[in-house]
Order: C-alpha cells, then structure tokens, then sequence
C-alpha cells in the first residue's frame, strides 16, 4: 500500500563551518497522504528547492529522515530514487532532448532505467499509446510524434515533460517553478493540465510556484517555507477560501518588514489588484 511521503527532522546547512554558513532547512517535518497535490510557496532563497532536491538526493541531508511509501530513502543513490521521484525544472530545456523527436523522448521516458533506451527504435505498439496519451491533452501534439521537440513552444515542451515525468507512475513528483519561464498563457495552460495529469492519476505531487494566485488555486494544500521551516500550512476548506490578500498579510506576519520589497510577495500583490 503506498503510504505517501513523511520527512521528519529534516537539517540542511550550506558551508557549513564557514563564514557564508546558510542553515537552509531547520527541522522539518512534512507529511503528504497519497494522492495529496500540495503547492510550496516562500521568498527567494526560503529553502525551496533545497527541501526538493533533498527529497531527490541531489542534496545530502544533515540531520532527519525522508520516507516514502514506507521505504527510508534518505540516503538512496539520487539515479536509484529517480525511478520514484520525477522532477520538472523551470527551464523547458530540461527535461527533454530537443535535437530528438517528440516519440524518441516519449519511448525513452517509457524505457526508463533500462539500457539502450533507444536500440529497437519506437515500435508501432508505444506510438499507438503515445497517441492516445497526446490526444487525452488536446493540444494535437499526437500529430507531430515525428517533429523534432526543438520546434515546440516553451508550453508544449514543458507539458511534453510533464507526460515524460509522469509515464512511469512515479511515487512523487516534483515540480520547481516549472511555469515560471513561460508567458502568461502558457503559464496557465500548463497550470491546468498540470492539474488535470495529477488529479486523473492520484499524482501525489509537490509544486513549487512564486504565483501566489497559482498556489491557491491548484492543489489541496499550501505551505509557506520561511526561515528554514514551514510557517503556514492550510487545506481543505481553509486553503478554498483564502484570498492572496490574505495570504499577503500572513507572510508579512510571519516574516515581518523585511520581506516587503520581495519580490514574491510584490507578485502576489500584483497578481489581486488585477482581479
Ligand atoms: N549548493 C549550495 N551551496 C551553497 N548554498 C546554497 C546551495 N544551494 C542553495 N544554497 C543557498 O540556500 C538558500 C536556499 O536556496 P534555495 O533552496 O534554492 O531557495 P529557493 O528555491 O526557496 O529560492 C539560498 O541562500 C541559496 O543561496
Ligand atoms: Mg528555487
């Protein structure tokens, strides 16, 4: 039975030791419920990535453990977690091989962790599957599977990245700002298949997002990292009801004057006085 994610106790110091010492992460614990879609917010520098790159293995943990679906992978091999950790990045270029066809992608996510990911080449069998998958998205790439991924835009690319992410059923998937370096349109886009992937598939996903709007409006769950710990963590009805107004105010509680000028903050600002 898969019985989510739990970190607990979880310490990260950088240049640890030295002047510059950064104690990032101080004592964390989080817990996610199978299936849970949990948005991560914080200002620049809170400690974001550096907790997802823990819960990947690119970063090595101080102090505390990470468990998920029970087995203890705080010190697993980063490529032996990537079977069960997927992970998204901001940048489209990423996590797909442009000079490659959007099948060739496709077939090595499929063949991922075996060996000569593409010596049979992709048979009739996966592209009837890849089609299918494309065409559930609505956004045609089911008739381009032979165009180069080069030619796709920032949007279709990263949604292409997300099918690659998810084809293999991870037992988690992480997404750093994965829409942040796309217009706004495509911003949303991504935000809504993204959703739609993760909801079809019980996905138990974490996202991070500078949007605070995006925070709110996609997931069951939202946390705040600051100062090497999670300040707000609300769901359900709560998380449905809060404005980023609201959320606004609630980081300036926790986090006092000084953040005022940041620039995650602003954005949410920004983003209400819109609507
Ligand atoms: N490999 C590293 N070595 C030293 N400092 C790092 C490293 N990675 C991140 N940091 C520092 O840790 C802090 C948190 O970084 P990060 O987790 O990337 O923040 P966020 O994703 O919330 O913007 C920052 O001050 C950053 O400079
Ligand atoms: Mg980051």
């Amino acid at each position: 039975m898969n019985i989510g994610l739990a970190i607990s106790g979880l310490k990260k110091t950088f240049e640890q030791g030295y002047a510059l010492e950064k104690r990032v992460l101080d004592n964390v614990d989080l817990t996610l419920r199978p299936g849970e879609f949990i948005s991560i917010i914080g200002s620049n520098g809170a400690g974001k990535t550096t907790l997802i790159n823990c819960i990947a293995g690119v970063v090595s943990v101080d102090e505390g453990t990470i468990h998920l679906d029970g087995e203890d992978i705080t010190r697993r091999k980063t490529e032996v977690r990537a079977k069960d950790v997927a992970r998204v990045f901001q940048d489209p270029k990423l996590g797909t091989a442009g000079h490659l066809t959007i099948e060739e992608n496709l077939a090595i996510a499929a063949r991922r962790g075996r060996k000569n990911l593409l010596r049979n080449g992709v048979s009739e069998e996966d592209r009837a599957w890849f089609t299918e998958r494309l065409a559930s998205l609505g956004l045609g790439l089911e008739s381009r599977l032979q165009a180069k991924v080069d030619t796709l835009s920032g949007g279709q690319r990263q949604i292409l990245t997300l099918v690659m992410a998810t084809m293999r059923q991870p037992k988690l998937l992480l997404l750093d700002e994965h829409t942040a370096a796309l217009d706004p349109k495509a911003s949303q886009l991504v935000m809504d298949l993204t959703e739609k992937m993760v909801k079809e598939t019980h996905q138990t996903t974490m996202m991070i997002t500078h949007n605070m709007d995006n925070a709110i409006r996609y997931g069951d769950r939202l946390i705040m990292l600051h100062d090497g710990g999670i300040v707000i963590d609300v769901s359900g009805e709560a998380k449905r009801k809060l404005t980023v107004n609201q959320l606004v105010d609630r980081f300036r509680h926790v986090a006092g004057d000084a953040v005022i000028s940041d620039r995650t903050l602003l954005a949410g600002e920004v983003a209400f006085a819109k609507n």
